[in-house]
């Protein structure tokens, strides 16, 4: 590819899109810089603007209402299920006005979100449905791969991702082509034909480099996420009705690629110091939810107790198709040791 000598927009960027879209079992798929810019530019090309709302995930990465802050829209927090991490369903009609114009759900941590209920309510009220699926390649809900269930959805390729690139990168993917050629035109500055500006653009391309590489991950990606499905089934099974630690539910007909496999723990910071003093490194997906971070301080939000409750709890163990057997059961191992000593 390097002594080829194109470096963007060319044949490795083409090929991956076919792929991935087909990987996806969806149409089309336009690769862009980040999957930040590919929520923005999936919400642009369905021409959400300035002055609608966006129904979001109360309980996501900040990314998920960046893209709809960027747009001047407005991002409208939904809690999360009782017992979940994912938009509940339940509260997303209420969270419905005349000025919504899209729903963004979250496959968060690799679990695809209820879908069947929230297109329900999309389609009672003519809403667009947008998939993040960042943290989901791969996943299906009812047999269905996620990113071919909503109008239109929105990966990342960021490193640590279940298909991640050497840097940054994203897609948009989708059935529609006009929506897939309307994102192609806004990530490279407007334009549809050389030098033919009708649109105000981004400079968001993915490379042909990170596209050379994807292309070749992304034939052992259902083989890493099997892997990672072994060690949530030797987790979830090791810690079932475990009186302090509580494994994250699976719901029927789900199929999650786990992109983390998240506890939750009343004594999270106890838990997380006795984890590193016994070698376990673990990390909080997320600390901060998005409503209390700077960058939306000031605005009004509703109360969103569940939401804040989860940012107090959550704990992620290692998980990954790096780990094997002897790494995970000294994870456990040191669970176990790490909650017997605090409640000594
Ligand atoms: C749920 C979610 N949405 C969006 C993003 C944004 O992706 P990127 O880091 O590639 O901009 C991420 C990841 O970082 C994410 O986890």
């Amino acid at each position: 590819m390097l002594r080829g000598g194109h470096y963007v927009l060319a044949n490795e960027v083409e090929a991956f899109e076919r792929e991935f879209a087909s990987y996806c079992e969806s149409g089309h798929a336009a690769g862009v810089g980040s999957g930040l810019d590919a929520l923005r530019l999936a919400l642009e090309a369905l021409g959400v603007g300035a002055g609608d709302e966006v129904i979001v995930p109360a309980h996501t990465f900040i990314a998920t209402w960046l893209a709809v802050t960027q747009l001047g829209a407005r991002p409208v927090p939904v809690e999360p299920e009782e017992g979940g991490f994912n938009i509940d369903p339940l509260r997303v009609e209420a969270a419905v006005t005349p000025r919504t114009a899209a729903v963004v759900v979250v496959h968060l941590y690799g679990m695809p979100v209820d879908w069947d209920p929230i297109a329900a309510i999309a389609r009672r009220h003519g809403l667009a449905l947008v998939e993040d699926a960042a943290q989901a390649h791969g996943a299906r809900y009812q047999g269905r791969r996620v990113g071919s269930l909503g109008d239109i959805a929105a990966f990342s390729f960021y490193p640590s991702k279940n298909l991640g690139a050497s840097g940054d990168g994203g897609a948009v993917v989708s059935r529609s082509e006009s929506l897939i050629e309307s994102v192609r035109e806004l990530r490279n500055y407007g334009s549809a034909r050389k030098y033919h500006h009708d649109r105000l653009g981004l400079n968001s391309r993915l490379d042909e480099l990170q596209a050379a590489l994807l292309r070749v991950k992304l034939a052992h990606l259902d083989a890493w996420n099997d892997r990672r499905r072994g060690r949530a089934e030797q987790y979830t099974t090791a810690l079932d009705g475990h009186p302090v630690v509580t494994p994250p539910a699976i719901p029927a007909g789900v199929e999650s690629v786990w992109h983390q496999f998240v506890l939750r723990c009343a004594d999270r910071e106890l838990l997380q110091q006795g984890l590193a003093r016994r070698g376990v490194e673990t990390l909080i997906h997320y600390p901060i939810p998005p409503h209390r971070s700077g960058a939306y301080a000031g605005e009004q939000w509703p109360p969103l107790p569940l939401t804040e409750r989860l940012a107090n709890e959550v704990l992620s163990l290692p998980i990954g198709p790096h780990l094997d057997d002897a790494g995970a059961e000294e994870v456990l191992v040191a669970l176990q040791d790490a909650i017997t000593s605090s409640r000594q």
